[in-house]
């Protein structure tokens, strides 16, 4: 596989071919990250699931690895190998263990028409290969709602000693449903939490709020990033706040690393839209991930908020820093005069408008601002046909203190921006080919004080 296209992401991940959509499996497994994801081998549209795989020592830099799970067929019904979650099975629950090595454990959907189940494959190798339990028959049988329950998120749950799945259940209202088992195999019904807001993989993490271990709280969130805090008991999900909407954009199916060496909350999504690359950029993929993320919990105004934040190692990318403080542009001013060109960047930006001015800023292809009189933040999209727009990101973003923080990644075919250490955040493709090359920031119509300012140029996370 050859990474050097030139519109290819650079610091987020794609597969080499093809189409992918939703993380699978985001595991750690004592030595390296492993990252499974929804692919079809055979197309760069959606189509013939499987699990993709892909391992990195650091979550930023990965490798790509032959398929893990591939559609099968058992008892006469021929299905795909839809999403799930995997674990490291630490006290030997399945009885598959080989010597020191706990086996892997990926959960998934077995998409068989009509009525779908769930399922688990198992590797005794750190993940390398993989065996169908019980040749892919079910761990948990279709519960009455055909397609409409997937995606099975399943973790251990210290407190009660027992391992916990939480199953998207499609109803009107939505609902998860939570079963509990000992052995990995045989699972029961513990509770079902009925929710209008739930649609499809779910994820349920715990954090401490504001940093602090002996407090912690559950969050459960869905695909789109909605989500609620509150805590779990073992079997019920009890709600203290929300629902709450915590990323937006090109942003879908996020899940988070199960058994991280630290304990932190990692991030990553899918991110779907804008056009697929293969027709418009004649690029042999369509699909990237979203950059990594630490999931953090805050509180505000007696509310805690989930905050995402991308994550310290993209240090290991930087190659030249560029800092500014306490610097007033005027109209006409161009704080970044002396760079020529930009490629990738991770921008941090604390800025103070005046009440009518716009700050824009122009990284090359991207181009982004912020519009202090309408107090909405733009960035660079694309539609499905690979039409040039923009995208307001966020409105209502006002200055706290007199000032804006904001973070932009820049990549060759995507921008995220986070404002306000991450509270509210955003995922957008643009088009690549659109715009010229030039470089500036600038402030239209008044003043903008660039109270700090810092830009990493970085490198690609590619061999
Ligand atoms: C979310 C999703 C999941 C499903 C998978 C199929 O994007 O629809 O619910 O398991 O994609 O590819």
């Amino acid at each position: 596989i050859n990474y050097s296209e030139p519109l290819r992401p650079q610091f987020h991940f794609t597969s080499g071919r093809n189409w992918i959509n939703d993380p699978n499996g985001m595991v750690f497994n004592g030595q390296q990250y492993h990252l499974f994801f929804q692919h079809n081998p055979a197309s760069t549209e959606w189509g013939n699931m499987t699990w993709g795989h892909a391992t990195s020592p650091d979550m930023i830099h990965w490798t790509q690895h032959p398929h893990a799970l591939l559609p099968y067929r058992i008892d006469g019904q021929a299905g795909t190998v839809f999403s799930g979650t995997a674990i490291i099975d630490h006290n030997n629950s399945l009885g598959k263990q080989q010597g020191d090595t706990p086996t892997m454990c990926a959960f998934f959907t077995f998409a068989c028409e009509p009525r779908f189940y769930q399922a688990l494959a198992y590797s005794t190798d750190l993940g390398h290969t993989w065996t169908y339990w019980n040749e892919g028959r079910p761990v948990v049988e279709n519960q009455g709602f055909d397609a409409g329950e997937r995606d099975p998120k399943v973790f251990w749950h210290e407190p009660s000693q027992k391992w916990v799945m939480a199953l998207w259940v499609q109803q009107n209202p939505g609902r998860v449903r939570f079963f509990t088992s000992t052995n990995l195999t045989e699972w029961t019904f513990a509770s079902d939490l009925m929710r209008d807001w739930a649609f499809e993989c779910m994820d349920l993490i715990t954090l401490p709020v504001d940093g602090d271990p002996a407090k912690t709280k559950v969050v459960l969130y869905d695909a789109s990033f909605d989500y609620e805090v509150g805590q779990f008991d073992g079997k019920t999900f009890h709600t203290e706040a929300g629902p709450f909407v915590a990323g937006g954009g090109d942003f879908y199916a996020a899940q988070t690393f199960n058994n991280h060496p630290t304990g932190r909350a990692v991030q990553i999504g899918w991110m779907r839209g804008g056009p697929n690359p293969e027709r418009v950029y004649q690029l042999p993929f369509n699909g990237q991930m979203s950059f990594p993320c630490d999931l953090t919990l805050h509180t505000h105004n007696n509310q805690p908020r989930l905050h995402a934040w991308p994550v310290a190692e993209i240090a290991s990318l930087v190659d030249t820093t560029l800092e500014f403080s306490d610097v007033t542009l005027s109209p006409g001013d161009n704080l970044l005069e002396q760079v020529e060109k930009l490629d990738l960047v991770d921008l941090e930006i604390d800025f103070a408008p005046e009440a009518s001015s716009e700050l824009v800023l122009d990284l090359g292809r991207a181009t982004v601002r912020y519009d202090a009189t309408s107090q909405k933040l733009y960035l660079p999209a694309v539609d499905g046909e690979g039409h040039a727009r923009e995208v307001v990101a966020f409105e209502n973003l006002k200055p706290r203190d007199g000032s804006i923080r904001l973070r932009l990644l820049v990549d060759r075919l995507s921008v995220e921006a986070f404002v306000f250490d991450g509270e509210r955040f955003y995922a957008s493709y643009y088009n690549p080919t659109v715009g010229d090359d030039a470089v500036s920031i600038t402030s239209q119509h008044g003043t903008t004080t660039i109270r700090s300012l810092k830009l990493n140029q970085l490198h690609s996370a590619w061999p």
